[in-house]
C-alpha cells in the first residue's frame, strides 16, 4: 500500500526524522487558516499517490494567507495523472540551499535491501538515474547502524558539514522502514536549509500488505476512494486480485500457476494483435463454487475483459470439484455472465472434471486440453478475430 505524503510525513515524525511543520487541508479556506497558523511563506502541496506533482502544478508557494487560499483553490480538484486531488498539505516553506535524495527499498531481484542516495536530489532524480547513474549510489544493506549510514554518506559524497545529520536521518529512516514493514521509504528532496539544518521535504512510503496483520494501525491509512474499484471489490471478497491493463481475464489456483498463465497469455497474445492479460487472480487451493463465482464476477465486471482463461491444476481440490464450481458459478451469475470462458483443467480427477463440463455444455465455455492451446484460444477470442 502506497501512502500519501502527509501519512509518510506522520510516520517520519514518529521515528524522529526532521520535517517542516504542516497542516492538512481539504478546502481553500482551510489552507488559508493553515497558512495563518504556520507563518509565512508556505508551500501548498497536492496529496496524490503519484510522482511528478510539482511539474503538474500541484506544488506551489504562497506568501500570504489569501494567496494560500487561492493556490489551494487552484490545486484542489486537479487531476494529476488520473488522481484527483482531494486534500492539500500546507507546510512552512524552507530556505533551500541544496537538495538530496535518500531511499531504502526491498531489492527482490537480489534478495536484499538497497540503500540509494544522491547529492543531486530534487524533482529530476529519475533523469539523474538515467543519464548520470554514477551520481546515484546504490548499496546493498541488511542493517543500517550509524557506521553503515556513514558508509552510505561517504559513498554518495555528501558535503562534510551535513554528514552527521544525513547519517542520523538514514538511521531513523531505516528504523521506520523495519518497524513499519515498508518495502520503500524515500525522501526526495532531503534538503540542507540555509541555516544548515537537514529536513525531509517530501516522502514516499510503501507498506508491505503481506505484513498488515502485524500492524492493526495500518488499516486506517487505506483510502478506499483512491483504490481501483475492481481491486477494492476483490479485496472485500477475500480474493487475491491485481488489475492489469490487458483484455484476457485470468483465473487460476496457486500464485505460481497464475503467474505462468499471465506469461503464456502475453506470449499467445503477440500473434493476436497484442492482446494481454487483464488481471492476476489466484483463487487459492480450495477452489469452491463460491470462490469461483466471486472470482468470475469480479473479472466479468471488468469492462476491459473480452475473454476469460480459467487455468486450474487439480490437487487437494480435485478437478471435478473445480468443474462443479465453474458450472455452479455460471448458474449463480446467470445472464450477467456474457463473455466467453476458455477452461483448461489438469491434475487430480481431470477426466471427471472434463466430463462435468461437457455434460453441462454451457454455451460460453470451451474446454481446451493444454495450457498453450487454451491461452491461444483465449487470446484469439479477446482479439475479436473469431
Ligand atoms: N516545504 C518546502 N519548502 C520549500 N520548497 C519546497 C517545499 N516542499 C517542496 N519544495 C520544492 O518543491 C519541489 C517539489 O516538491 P516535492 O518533492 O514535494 O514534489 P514532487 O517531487 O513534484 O512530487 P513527487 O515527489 O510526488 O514527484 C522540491 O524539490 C522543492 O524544491
Ligand atoms: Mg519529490
Amino acid at each position: 500500500m502506497d501512502l500519501y505524503e502527509h501519512q509518510a510525513r506522520d510516520l517520519f515524525v514518529a521515528h524522529g526524522v526532521p520535517v517542516p511543520r504542516g497542516v492538512l487541508a481539504t478546502t481553500p479556506a482551510g489552507a488559508r487558516g493553515a497558512a495563518e497558523l504556520l507563518g509565512l511563506p508556505v508551500v501548498v502541496k497536492a496529496q496524490v499517490k503519484t510522482g511528478g506533482r510539482g511539474k503538474a502544478g500541484g506544488v506551489k508557494l504562497a506568501r500570504t494567507p489569501p494567496e494560500a487560499q487561492a493556490v489551494a483553490d487552484s490545486i484542489l480538484g486537479l487531476d494529476i495523472k488520473g488522481h484527483r486531488v482531494r486534500e492539500v498539505l500546507v507546510v512552512e516553506a524552507s530556505a533551500i540551499a541544496e537538495e538530496y535524495y535518500v531511499a531504502f527499498l526491498l531489492d527482490r531481484a537480489n534478495r536484499t535491501f538497497l540503500a540509494m542516495a544522491s547529492v543531486a536530489g530534487g524533482m529530476d532524480i529519475e533523469q539523474v538515474a538515467a543519464t548520470r547513474p554514477d551520481a546515484l549510489v546504490r548499496l546493498p544493506v541488511t542493517d543500517v547502524d550509524l557506521a553503515k549510514a556513514h558508509e552510505i554518506v561517504t559513498a554518495a559524497k555528501f558535503p562534510p558539514e551535513v554528514a552527521d545529520q544525513v547519517a542520523d536521518v538514514l538511521v531513523k529512516l531505516w528504523r521506520a522502514f523495519v518497524a513499519e514493514d515498508a518495502t520503500l521509504v524515500e525522501v526526495n528532496p532531503l534538503v540542507r536549509t540555509e541555516d544548515g539544518s537537514v529536513v525531509a521535504l517530501d516522502g514516499k512510503v510503501t507498506l508491505d500488505g503481506n505484513a498488515a496483520y502485524r500492524h492493526p494501525g495500518h488499516a486506517s491509512l487505506a483510502d478506499r476512494r483512491a483504490e481501483n474499484p475492481l481491486e477494492a471489490e476483490a479485496k472485500d471478497r477475500g480474493l487475491n486480485y491485481v488489475k492489469l491493463d490487458g483484455q484476457v481475464g485470468v483465473i487460476g489456483n496457486g500464485a505460481g500457476l497464475v503467474m505462468s498463465t499471465l506469461d503464456v497469455v502475453a506470449r499467445a497474445g503477440e500473434a493476436h494483435g497484442g492482446v494481454r492479460p487483464a488481471n492476476f487472480l489466484d483463487i487459492g487451493g480450495g477452489a469452491s463454487a463460491t470462490v469461483m463465482a466471486d472470482g468470475l464476477d469480479v473479472i466479468l465486471n471488468d469492462p476491459d475483459v473480452r475473454s476469460v482463461f480459467v487455468n486450474v491444476f487439480g490437487g487437494i481440490t480435485a478437478c471435478d470439484a473445480v468443474a462443479d464450481g465453474i458450472v455452479r458459478a455460471l448458474d449463480v451469475l446467470g445472464p450477467t455472465a456474457t463473455k466467453p470462458l476458455v477452461v483448461r483443467l489438469d491434475g487430480n480427477n481431470v477426466a471427471e472434471g472434463r466430463r462435468i463440463l461437457a455434460e453441462a455444455d454451457h454455451p460460453l465455455v470451451t474446454v481446451v486440453d493444454t495450457m498453450d492451446d487454451a491461452a491461444d484460444r483465449a487470446a484469439r477470442l479477446a482479439s475479436r478475430e473469431v
